[in-house]
């Protein structure tokens, strides 16, 4: 199957949206996701043909990036979707010249923290409950990245 890895355009929006109702209890609205079209914020999405797989978000803030979301389709997922979209993130951070990434993930969400610990997000702490639809506590997870040399 060929997979694309693309910047979130305005076409993805309604397909990502869609994404968003089957992989969580809280799901941004299309216009919600309308974040990841600014400055302030920048997404990829795993497109096959017309379908939208996946995807990944991110706000922007000084120096940083927060990852805000990730998700794949559960009938695209074990197929190495996430890790792509995960490197191509971080690719776009570090051209960015971000210092880290942080994120938020539920405590029992072991495939998502399994998969963030293989690109060398470590636990930073915990928030309590954080997450709603169930209340659950979320794990700040933080990855430095490293200076982009002059030279
Ligand atoms: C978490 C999620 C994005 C992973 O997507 P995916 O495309 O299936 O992930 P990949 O195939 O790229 O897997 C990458 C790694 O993640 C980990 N992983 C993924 N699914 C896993 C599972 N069910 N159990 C254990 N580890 C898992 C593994 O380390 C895996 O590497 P491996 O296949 O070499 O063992 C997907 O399960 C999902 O959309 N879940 C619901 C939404 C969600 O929880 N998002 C994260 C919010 S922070």
């Amino acid at each position: 199957m060929k997979v694309d890895i693309l910047q979130v355009a305005r076409e993805h929006l309604p397909g990502i949206a869609a994404l968003e109702t089957v992989c969580f209890s809280e799901p941004w609205s299309e216009n919600a996701l309308g974040l990841f079209l600014g400055d302030e914020a920048v997404a990829f999405a795993a497109v096959h043909g017309e379908t939208v797989l996946g995807y990944i978000g991110m706000l922007l803030a000084p120096g940083e990036g927060q990852i805000l979301n990730l998700a794949v389709l559960p009938e695209a997922r074990r197929q190495g979707l996430a890790r792509a979209l995960v490197a191509r993130l971080i690719e776009e951070a570090e051209r960015k010249n971000l210092a880290a990434l942080s994120l938020e993930v539920r405590v029992s969400n072991a495939p998502a923290i399994r998969l963030y610990q293989s690109f060398g997000f470590q636990i930073a702490g915990t928030r309590k409950h954080f997450y709603r639809r169930p209340t659950e506590d979320g794990l700040v997870m933080i990855k430095p990245l490293a200076p982009k040399s002059d030279v």
